[in-house]
């Protein structure tokens, strides 16, 4: 059984236990970011724009930023020379052409890591996109963190917004440097930052004053000694949003401990087969309450977003 659908299980004990976590949260201060319940579900540009030109791509940000999301989600790795970079796996192969580029650099697995190749070699390759369907060139770089931050932080001034940034650390359990390298290159910037991941020890022991947000990656994180846990170092959980669509109790349940709740990921052209469209899936989001989402396709999003929070106005 896999993650997600093991945590899929798992959410339909969440009713059940919501009565003890009601009490539980009787002592509980909020500690989460603007955005209270009557505010309307924010718009979080997973992997940039990237229903529209290819994950992680400094382009790829910048159209989010243009059609109006509050944040940008960058996932971040170390590269051999410890340089942070904009990637989602550790390894190469799914989103570059460094196969072609780097025969015989592979590991015994067959796969070509991040960890193995300085970001000068790293720069030379073009990012490929993985999905069927989607942006067909190969026009492309891998971005350092610290492009990414720059670009945002250049929208920001030339747009008057202030479009946040919510970095993942991606298996900082393999990557000892990469909590502290981000840390470094965050500081500085005045706008939102939110930082997020799947590994609760790493998250919970980072040195920092920055909103965290606990990915769950196992059952037992969603039970009430599990969310208060993750209440006492982080302002929100994000969960796959099938989990949201089966037992919406979750988020009740989050959010009597004071966390916000995000969920990932809305794709317009990977519609969950339990609904007709993407204005469905929006909709259960907000009907279940859900803070945040992740998508693919922001302007799409944010669209049926905001006409839900006309409608309710
Ligand atoms: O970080 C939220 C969501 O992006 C988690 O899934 O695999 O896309 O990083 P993934
Ligand atoms: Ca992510």
């Amino acid at each position: 059984m896999t993650c997600l659908k093991r945590l899929v299980a798992a959410s339909s004990g969440a009713a059940v236990v919501l009565a003890a976590a009601t009490a539980a949260a009787q002592d509980r201060t909020p500690t989460g970011e603007p955005g209270g319940k009557d505010a309307c579900m924010e718009i979080l540009a997973h992997r940039g724009a990237s229903g529209y030109l290819p994950e992680h791509t400094l382009p790829g940000y910048a159209l989010a930023h243009g059609q109006g999301a509050a944040w940008i989600e960058p996932d971040v790795v170390l590269t051999a020379d410890g340089v942070a970079i904009a990637l989602h796996d550790i390894t190469l192969d799914r989103t570059t052409n460094v196969a072609e580029l780097y025969p015989d650099r592979a590991r015994a697995d067959g796969r070509h890591y991040a960890a193995d190749f300085t970001y000068a070699e790293i720069e030379r390759l073009s990012v490929v996109e993985a999905l069927p369907d989607r942006y067909p060139h190969r026009t492309f770089r891998v971005p350092r963190l610290a492009d990414v931050l720059e670009l945002v932080d250049g929208l920001n001034r030339t747009t008057g917004r202030r479009v946040g940034v919510y970095p993942e650390l991606k298996s900082p359990s393999v990557q000892p440097d990469l909590a502290r390298t981000l840390l470094a290159e965050l500081a500085g910037y005045a706008w939102p930052i939110r930082i997020q991941s799947f590994d609760d020890e790493a998250l919970a022991a980072l040195d920092t004053d920055l909103p965290r947000v606990q990915l769950i990656a196992r059952p037992d994180q969603l039970t009430p000694s599990g969310l208060n846990r993750i209440a006492s170092y982080a302002i929100g959980i994000g969960v796959p949003k099938e989990l949201v669509f089966q037992d919406s109790a979750v988020v009740e349940l989050a959010h009597h401990l004071g966390l916000q709740v995000h969920a990932y990921t809305l794709r317009a052209d990977r519609v969950d087969t339990t609904f007709d469209s993407l204005a469905g899936e929006v909709a259960a989001l907000m009907e279940a309450g859900v803070d945040a989402v992740f998508t693919d396709h922001p302007d799409q999003v944010l669209a049926l977003v905001a006409r839900s929070c006309d409608t309710a106005r």
